[in-house]
């Protein structure tokens, strides 16, 4: 029976957290809720907002915390969090760990996927994704069946993100470090904090988080 509901994904960029967290939302029924795949579409229909986002993004850097926190606020503010969620990439500063208590949404458990900043670059400098359906694949760890064509959705043409350069990767890297890491020993002081080997295949990585919400 599983009975933690309000989840929480951490780790560096590409440490598997949103392959991690759509498996979970699948298996607990409960919404995956990741602030750069909102901030993407927010971009791919230009309104202000995204636009805005889409220069930092390009820069390997995070969004403002006043955007981030908006976004949160409007999805799972008031009653809406209340049936339980997957976060994937928020909160990443204390400020936003700050506001999400705030909302009076404190997290049952932070699952805190490890692996070596080594790793993150081979992962994202493989990574393509389904621009249709969202599909993530690896060209080497996870390969679509058919090359360049999506087994979800059969569509044809899977693309690389416009953030996954080395360049770009690395700076990502340094501002998770710097700001985003902190908030291990700040979730860990909570006791809710759990260390998941991300340095391990997909599927075991699954079923150490399976475990650790269970
Ligand atoms: P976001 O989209 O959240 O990016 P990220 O945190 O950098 O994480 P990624 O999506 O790159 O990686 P992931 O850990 O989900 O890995 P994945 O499962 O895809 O944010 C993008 C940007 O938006 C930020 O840089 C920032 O600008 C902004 N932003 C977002 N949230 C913000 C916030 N709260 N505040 C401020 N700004 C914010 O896996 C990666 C690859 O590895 C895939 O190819 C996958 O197939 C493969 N893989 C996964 N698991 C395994 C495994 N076990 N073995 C081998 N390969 C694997």
């Amino acid at each position: 029976m599983m009975a933690k509901k309000r989840l929480m994904m951490l780790g560096p960029p590409g440490a598997g957290k949103g392959t991690q967290a759509k498996l979970l939302s699948e298996r607990l029924s409960i919404p995956h809720v990741s602030t750069g795949d909102m901030l993407r579409e927010a971009r791919r229909e230009a309104t202000p907002m995204g636009v805005e986002a889409g220069r930092y993004m390009d820069a390997g850097q995070l969004v403002p915390d006043e955007v981030v926190i908006g976004i949160v606020r409007d999805c799972l503010g008031g009653e809406k969090g209340a049936n339980g969620f997957i976060l994937d990439g928020f909160p990443r500063t204390r400020a936003q760990a700050e506001a999400l208590s705030a909302m009076g949404l404190e997290l049952d458990a932070v699952l805190n996927i490890r692996v070596s900043d080594e790793e993150v670059v081979r992962r994202l400098g493989g990574r393509v994704s389904c621009p249709v359906c969202g599909a993530v694949y690896h060209e080497i760890f996870n390969p679509p069946t058919v090359a360049n064509t999506c087994d979800a959705c059969g569509h044809v043409g899977l693309v690389k993100r416009d953030d996954d350069q080395e360049a770009t990767i690395l700076k990502r890297l340094e501002g998770y470090w710097k700001q985003t890491d902190p908030l291990v020993e700040f979730y860990r002081s909570k006791g809710v904090l759990v260390d998941i080997d991300g340095a391990r295949s997909t599927g075991e990585v699954e079923a150490s988080v399976v475990d650790a919400v269970s």
